[in-house]
């Protein structure tokens, strides 16, 4: 069967591994850091230089489409009214990367209307590449994956999650039942790359992901792996997610997806637990 989006999906993959070698070449050499919206949302040259590479392999390849890409959004909507919009985010994990923790990537997303349909996940100190196109199934480096099947409930699973690299975003945080989840999974991590922790839920290394406050670049890629790899991806109440400015997600293998909902959800403050 032939899958639609393969010359787009071949594009992506060749600008993802060239932004890769660069991130990979100056993970201990970048110069600039730099913050955004406040001092621990970290930017660095390397980040520019990425995102250029890939908007100009993709803007040169389908200058109709449409491209938010995180370094340089301007004035334009995250989720604009354009039938085919990319979503690059250029280095996925910035903070990782200039601390010089060898965790973070590249994610190049294709949506139509607001719905993800292929995803690029590269990270290059593994040289792993994750790929999926809707309909077509998920890929590590040209093999097809699925998620893990074998855990079906939250006592055996291992959940990855993040905190916002904007400040005024962490209150948001704590609107989940962060005791109930940590009470109630094998255990937690924080892995500082969102789209990487996307792609392990999907290829099976994690069983389940939420964050709050998230960004469509951030999630589109990982959302399409995720589902095509046999996972579900939600929002905090268990519906479709769409791109939007802020995004809040739950990801995981499908198996454990209602009782995590459950054990993420709000609880009032008489509440006990
Ligand atoms: C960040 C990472 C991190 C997540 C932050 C994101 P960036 O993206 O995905 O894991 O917790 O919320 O902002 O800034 O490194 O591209
Ligand atoms: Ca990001
Ligand atoms: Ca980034």
């Amino acid at each position: 069967m032939v899958y639609r989006y393969q010359d787009e999906l071949q594009v992506a993959v060749r600008a993802a591994q060239e932004a890769g070698h660069l991130i990979k070449d100056k993970i201990s050499c970048h110069t600039v850091t730099e913050s955004k919206s406040c001092v621990s949302d970290l930017v660095t040259e390397v980040d520019r230089q990425a995102e250029e590479i890939i908007l100009q392999a993709i803007s040169s390849h389908f200058p109709a489409h449409s491209i938010v890409g995180e370094e340089q959004q301007g004035d334009r909507p995250l989720v604009p009214a354009d039938i085919l919009t990319w979503y690059v985010d250029p280095l996925d994990g910035t903070t990782n990367f200039v601390f010089g923790l060898q965790f973070c990537c590249v994610s190049i997303a294709l949506a139509h209307q607001g719905v993800p349909v292929l995803g690029v996940i590269h990270d290059p100190f593994r040289q792993e590449t994750y790929t999926a196109v809707r309909g077509g199934g998920a890929k590590l480096n040209g093999r097809p994956f699925t998620v893990d099947k074998s855990v079906s409930c939250m006592e055996h699973s291992l959940l990855v999650t993040g905190y916002p690299g904007n400040i005024k975003k962490r209150p948001r945080l704590y609107q989940v039942n962060l005791k109930r989840v940590i009470d109630s999974c094998s255990n937690l991590r924080a892995l500082g790359s969102a789209a990487l922790e996307l792609a392990y839920v999907a290829c099976g290394r994690l069983t389940g992901f939420w964050e709050v406050s998230l960004r469509p670049w951030d999630v589109a890629a990982g959302m399409v792996l995720v589902e095509e790899a046999g996972g579900q991806v939600s929002n905090l109440a268990g519906q479709s997610l769409y791109l939007d400015e802020y995004v809040d997600i739950v990801a995981s293998n499908g198996l454990i997806h209602q009782e995590f909902l459950d054990c993420l959800a709000w609880k009032d403050e008489g509440d006990e637990g």
